[in-house]
């Protein structure tokens, strides 16, 4: 590991954080705190963590219903707002869960987010993923719901239209996708009455996702990239032996001697010079400042983007194996690589 010096821990001004502006014409933090505990951070752990983030100059939170922690989370908002941040300063993304998708389920799944929340709109709602197949939380990769479907655009378009009723609603400023590929994008563009704002997706240096990234660059809906540090936290049932790790890369950890930083802050810097929204999860004070910290200062040289560029290992790590719908298929059926959508 690179002997670096850490910061000094003093709050940052929100203001020198960058935004990006989406579809919408509303503007989002160039960077939020993840809260996805997983199985071994409670709930407890990771509010105090969005109160002292907030306080230290977060403004953006991805949070989930399915993360179990939105109760906790939104005492903590209503702290932060007790202490003097305006609602209008938060960004707070939550996210539909699979077995939500039809209308009603989405209404009341977003109303029940935002009673957990304590907030009366979002500024993000996400359709979580393209499939309605659930699991039973911390179950091994090999688990499968008995009803399990393919992704059906027909049955995806009543969740859609859900989205956008939660828009004219007032309920929530702007929707998006999550683990979307180009071909469900392309479909959900043909009919969307509200283009997605954004789509949620695993980016990092050894997965760059050029051609979908480039796609929704074009088409103006902003890539947010969950994993950005590789996710060195995940549990073990999300591992394979193939898997590799963004922050050992001998590229990345060159780079993070030279400005003499730790290499997560490389992923960080790259994903948002490269123009994704990157969301790490941290509840180490020290690493959630520094990663905050690292967007308003000593960037990353062109040289060194191009570097990254470079080491893209196409490494999936989220692989979504609990939302196959056969036995004996591949997790690839998921992200329809050859251009198809896997029935
Ligand atoms: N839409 C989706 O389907 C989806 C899927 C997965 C994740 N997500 C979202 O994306 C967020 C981030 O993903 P993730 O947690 O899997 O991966 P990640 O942010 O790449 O990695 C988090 C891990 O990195 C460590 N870390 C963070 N900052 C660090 C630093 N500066 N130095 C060293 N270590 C550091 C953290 O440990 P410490 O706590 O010790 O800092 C934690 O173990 C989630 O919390 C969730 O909100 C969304």
């Amino acid at each position: 590991m690179v002997g670096y010096k850490a910061k000094a821990i003093e709050a940052i001004n929100p203001a020198t954080v960058p935004e990006r502006i989406l579809n919408s014409g509303h503007s989002m933090p160039c960077i939020g705190l993840g809260t996805f505990g997983s199985d071994h951070i409670t709930p407890q752990k990771v509010a105090e963590t969005v109160e002292d983030a907030a306080m230290l100059g977060y403004r953006s939170f991805d949070c989930a219903s399915v993360y179990g922690n939105e109760k906790e989370i939104g005492f903590a908002l209503s702290n932060i707002m007790e202490k003097g941040i305006k609602r209008e300063d938060l960004w707070i993304t939550s996210k539909v869960w699979n077995d939500m998708h039809d209308p009603e389920d989405v209404i009341a799944s977003c109303k029940k987010s935002l009673s957990d929340l304590q907030l009366d709109y979002l500024d993000l709602y996400l359709v979580h993923w393209p499939f309605p197949n659930t699991h039973a939380p911390g179950c091994d990769v090999s688990s499968r719901a008995n009803d399990s479907k393919p992704y059906i655009h027909e049955n995806y378009m009543k969740t859609w239209r859900a989205m956008e009723q939660l828009v004219k609603l007032g309920l929530v400023r702007n929707i998006g996708t999550s683990n979307m590929t180009i071909p469900k994008m392309k479909l959900l563009l043909n009919d969307a009455n509200i283009i997605p704002a954004v789509n949620e997706m695993e980016l990092h240096p050894h997965f760059q996702q050029k051609e979908l990234f480039d796609f929704l660059t074009a088409k103006n809906i902003a890539p947010i990239g969950f994993c950005p540090i590789g996710s060195p936290g995940r549990p073990e049932r999300d591992r394979t032996p193939d898997d590799t790790v963004p922050t050992e890369d001998p590229v990345i950890v060159r780079i993070a001697v030279a400005h003499n930083i730790h290499p997560a802050l490389v992923c960080i810097k790259w994903a948002v010079q490269r123009g994704q929204i990157p969301i790490p999860f941290s509840t180490t004070r020290r690493n959630y400042f520094s990663n905050l910290k690292a967007i308003t200062e000593d960037p990353l040289t062109d040289a060194e983007m191009k570097m990254i560029s470079r080491i893209d290992k196409n490494c999936r790590f989220i692989k979504g194996q609990v939302f196959l719908w056969k036995e004996e298929q591949d997790w690839q059926d998921l992200w329809d690589e050859d251009g198809i959508i896997a029935e």
